[in-house]
Parts: C-alpha cells; sequence; structure tokens
C-alpha cells in the first residue's frame, strides 16, 4: 500500500512513495502501475495529481507506457542521477557502497532535487528566502565585477579570506552588530551554510552533544548530522530559545556534556522570535557555568522594523564563548554564496585548517568585488533602500492577513526579517491539500510543519514576502483566504 509523507505537493508525495517502492525493489521491471483513474480512486487524489506524477516518473524512466496497455515499471537498474536518460540508465552499474555520512544526507537532498527538477512556479509564490530583485544593486555588481581581478596575485591566498573583505565585515559588524572582534578573527566562507559545517567539524565528534533549537533551522541539523553529532532540541516560545528549559550538564569529559548550542536569537528561525536581554544573559551564564560553545546565527537582523535593536550575544559575552556567524544572502543575495564567521582566538587556526581543506579558500573575485561594495556608500544606500521596501512589504501583508482572516490566523515574527509565520486554524492533517489547492489556483505556500520534532496541530505557514510587490501581496492573501475556504471543515 502506497504511504504519502504529508509533506509537500501530493503529486510530489506519489511520486516518491512508488520512487521508494521502485528502488527498494517492492516494485520491479515490468510491474504494471494501476491506471491513474482506478489509483486516484484508491488513494482519494484527484486524476490530476496521479497523472502529473506518473508524467514526472516518466520523464526520469522509472516507468514507460505502453499505448492502450497502461504504465510500466522500466527496466532499470540504479538511479543515482536523475539527469541519466534511459538508455545510460540501462547499462548495468556495478554497486558502489556510500558512506554512512552520504547516506545520512541522501534524504534531505532528494527532496531538495525534486524541488529544483520540478521548479513549480506558481503566480504567486510565498517562498522563503528570496530576495528582493534590486536593480540598481544588480548594475553597481557587474559594474564592481567587470573591475575586479587587478591586483589580486595569481596564486592560493590564506583560508580566512581577503583582507580588505575582512576589514570591512568587522568594521561593520562592530559598528551594527556590537560585536567586539578584530579584522583577524573573521573566516570567510561559502555562505553561513559552510560556517556550520566547518564549525560541526571543528568541535564535534560522533556522537558529540549538540542543543538546537525546536522548531529550527534545517540547514544547520545537515550539518551537525553530517558529522554524527547527537542532536537534541530545547523549545521555542514568543521570545525564541526557552532558556529556562536548558538542561543541566556535567562539564567537558562527562558523558552529558553538551559541546555546542545553535541559536537564532536575532530573529528565530522559523518562529521570527526575537530574544529579550534577560534570556541572552542567561543563555550566556548557561554556556558559562556548563563550558558549551555558542554558535549564533544572525542571518537576517540587518531587517529590524519594531523594538529597539538588540546587541549580538557575542557582544555581551566576556569569555569567547561565542561564535558569531554573518551571511550576505539576505542583505545582498545568495548567489554570491558568501558568509563569514567570528571565531575566539583559539578557534581562528583550526577553522583555517578546515577553511584550506575544504576550498583552499572562497573565490578570490567575488571576495574583492564585495569588499570594495561593502565599503562604498551604495551599500549603505542599499541596506537603507530595502530596509525600507521590505518594511513596507512586511505592512502591507500583515494588513492583508488582518483584512482576510481576521482572528482566523495567528501572526508572529514581525519584528525584523523577511519573512513571518501565520499559524491557521486548520489542522495539520489537511496540510497537503491546502498547498494542493493553493498551488491548483497559481499560489505558493509553504508550511513549517517539517521543521518541528513533534508535529504541531495547526497548519502554520512560513511567509516570505521581501521578492513580492505589494499587489501580489494583497492578490495572494486574498487568494490563500479562498483556498482555506475550500477546504472542507474539520470532522468534530
Ligand atoms: C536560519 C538561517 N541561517 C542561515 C541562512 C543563510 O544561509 P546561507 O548563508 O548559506 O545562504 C538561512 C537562509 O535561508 C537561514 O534561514
Amino acid at each position: 500500500m502506497l504511504k504519502l509523507s504529508g509533506q509537500g505537493p501530493l503529486y510530489l508525495q506519489l511520486y516518491r512513495a512508488i520512487q521508494q517502492d521502485i528502488l527498494t525493489g517492492a516494485l520491479i521491471s515490468g510491474d504494471q502501475l494501476p491506471a491513474s483513474r482506478e489509483l486516484a480512486k484508491t488513494l482519494s487524489l484527484s486524476r490530476n495529481v496521479v497523472v502529473q506524477c506518473y508524467e514526472q516518473l516518466a520523464s526520469e524512466g522509472y516507468i514507460h507506457s505502453k499505448q492502450g496497455a497502461g504504465s510500466f515499471i522500466s527496466d532499470v537498474f540504479i538511479h543515482l542521477d536523475s539527469s541519466m536518460t534511459q538508455e545510460s540508465a540501462q547499462i548495468p552499474q556495478p554497486t558502489v557502497e556510500i558512506s554512512q555520512n552520504a547516506k545520512s544526507m541522501l534524504p534531505m537532498w532528494e527532496q531538495y532535487r525534486l524541488d529544483l527538477q520540478n521548479p513549480i512556479t506558481p503566480k504567486i509564490d510565498f517562498q522563503y528566502g528570496n530576495v528582493g530583485v534590486d536593480h540598481r544593486l544588480e548594475q553597481q555588481l557587474r559594474t564592481n565585477l567587470r573591475n575586479q581581478g587587478a591586483g589580486i596575485s595569481p596564486n592560493y591566498q590564506h583560508p580566512a579570506g581577503l583582507i580588505r573583505l575582512r576589514e570591512v565585515i568587522a568594521k561593520y559588524v562592530r559598528q551594527y552588530r556590537g560585536v567586539n572582534c578584530r579584522a583577524d578573527q573573521i573566516l570567510i566562507t561559502n555562505g553561513s551554510q559552510e560556517g556550520l559545517t566547518i564549525v560541526a567539524q571543528m568541535l564535534l565528534n560522533p556522537g558529540d552533544s549538540v542543543i538546537m533549537e525546536d522548531p529550527g533551522y534545517r540547514g544547520a541539523t545537515q550539518s551537525f548530522k553530517s558529522v554524527s553529532a547527537q542532536i537534541s532540541t530545547v523549545n521555542v516560545d514568543r521570545f525564541g530559545l526557552c532558556t529556562e528549559e536548558l538542561p543541566v550538564t556535567e562539564g567537558r569529559g562527562s558523558p552529558s556534556h553538551v559541546k555546542l548550542l545553535y541559536t537564532t536569537p536575532s530573529h528565530q528561525f522559523p518562529t521570527g522570535g526575537v530574544m529579550p536581554l534577560e534570556r541572552r544573559i542567561a543563555l550566556l551564564q548557561w554556556a558559562k557555568s556548563n563550558q558549551v560553545m555558542i554558535l549564533e546565527d544572525d542571518y537576517d537582523s540587518e531587517f529590524r522594523y519594531q523594538g529597539p535593536p538588540i546587541e549580538s550575544i557575542h557582544g555581551m559575552d566576556d569569555s569567547s564563548q561565542t561564535i558569531y556567524m554573518g551571511t550576505f544572502s539576505k542583505i545582498i543575495s545568495p548567489v554570491l554564496r558568501t558568509g563569514f564567521l567570528v571565531l575566539p582566538d583559539q578557534l581562528i587556526e583550526p577553522a583555517c585548517a578546515i577553511q584550506w581543506t575544504h576550498n583552499r579558500h572562497s573565490p578570490l573575485v567575488i571576495q574583492q568585488m564585495l569588499g570594495e561594495y561593502l565599503d562604498s556608500v551604495h551599500f549603505i544606500r542599499h541596506l537603507r533602500r530595502m530596509r525600507k521596501r521590505y518594511s513596507e512589504r512586511r505592512t502591507v501583508l500583515i494588513e492583508a492577513l488582518d483584512e482576510h482572516f481576521g482572528d482566523q490566523i495567528r501572526v508572529h515574527g514581525t519584528n525584523a526579517g523577511i519573512h513571518l509565520t501565520a499559524w491557521t486554524s486548520l489542522p495539520v492533517e489537511r496540510e497537503s491539500e491546502l498547498i494542493q489547492i493553493a498551488l491548483d489556483h497559481g499560489l505558493g505556500i509553504h508550511t513549517v510543519t517539517s521543521l518541528y520534532r513533534k508535529t504541531p496541530k495547526n497548519i502554520g505557514l512560513l511567509m516570505g514576502y521581501a521578492n513580492l510587490a505589494n499587489s501580489e501581496i494583497r492578490k495572494g492573501v486574498k487568494i490563500l483566504a479562498q483556498c482555506v475556504k475550500l477546504i472542507d471543515p474539520p470532522p468534530h
């Protein structure tokens, strides 16, 4: 019996279920799949969903159809790469034993791969993570890029990155985020994602304990899992990590010792809570007395709309127990793949050693271009422009949600960043249905369910607004309200 995961569009859930049966040998070459109408009836799905799924399986060579006879499992040996054509897939491949590490990474990649491969492009998409298109920025970066290369030695350089960029970043985080650091504490990374992996490799042995927020950022889970760390979680409320729930552990060397705590205090991901000062102090005290390193992910704090700015945890730390992590993915764009770590002195060399092994260093042309840009008036102007634009879009979204849902939706995390969360009163069991109905109406919505350890009761939406015009936001929320109405009331 095919089991759907409950996550994502229905046709992809069905695709994954059938693909899994093929990969595990439950369905073998020559087996016939039920007719789309029949399968739709058995699973209570619309026929369109099954047809879309069969088309996807056929385009990847998993199945083929014989005119008038139906769809059959293809004679396929291995499906490591979706780009393989059917002919090459039929050449027997030697079995390759991949590492436990790679195996643990495959499921998450598989999900992302499918999204990349089947880009669903609804007319309006509240996709989190997209930044606003800004023509002035594009033009400026293009001009800056054209001038790059001059003055850079053609040889390998220091893994920590170009000194000019590190100096500008140090100045920037000192000034705007209260991070107390020197340029030589900065290590340039290929985005925060590489920063996470460097920290994981530097501090964690297999089985070591790391604490994350629940719900939390999957990018961090991936990096910690990649070194076989033991992940435990602490709950989050509207003020971020619940510091009073932090466990008391014994010191280094004891089995209960926690090596690392990962947190997003400026704008908790995904709930958006801003951690108040008392909790920051409590967290630092806990880390000090339990000898735990804190990894502070400050991914989108440049965009702050309400309340006084709160200094980074790093700026309050007088015991060098915090690694501060920043990224240019939100302030500028993820295409730069540039982020940075601010390291305590004793971790500078280990981090450089790891970066040297990963990449030697991040691409120097991008570093040079970024250093120049950050040091120019254009960057500050860009920040001001985007803050104003995002702030407007955020207000439009909040007002539209209020207009169409009133108290039927609870909105959180609006003080900062480029997304908010909105909790509907619909039960989580109806999530796939809502996503599908929205897609059928040209609307992309995304939920927080998979970011929680324990499935929440209601459908919570993660709504990115940075890349949508005000009119699109209004229209999108109106469509969302219509879609919610189309979901049958839950049985009482
Ligand atoms: C919590 C969090 N940290 C960091 C990032 C940025 O990652 P990167 O710098 O690798 O693009 C994101 C992006 O979505 C995020 O949500």
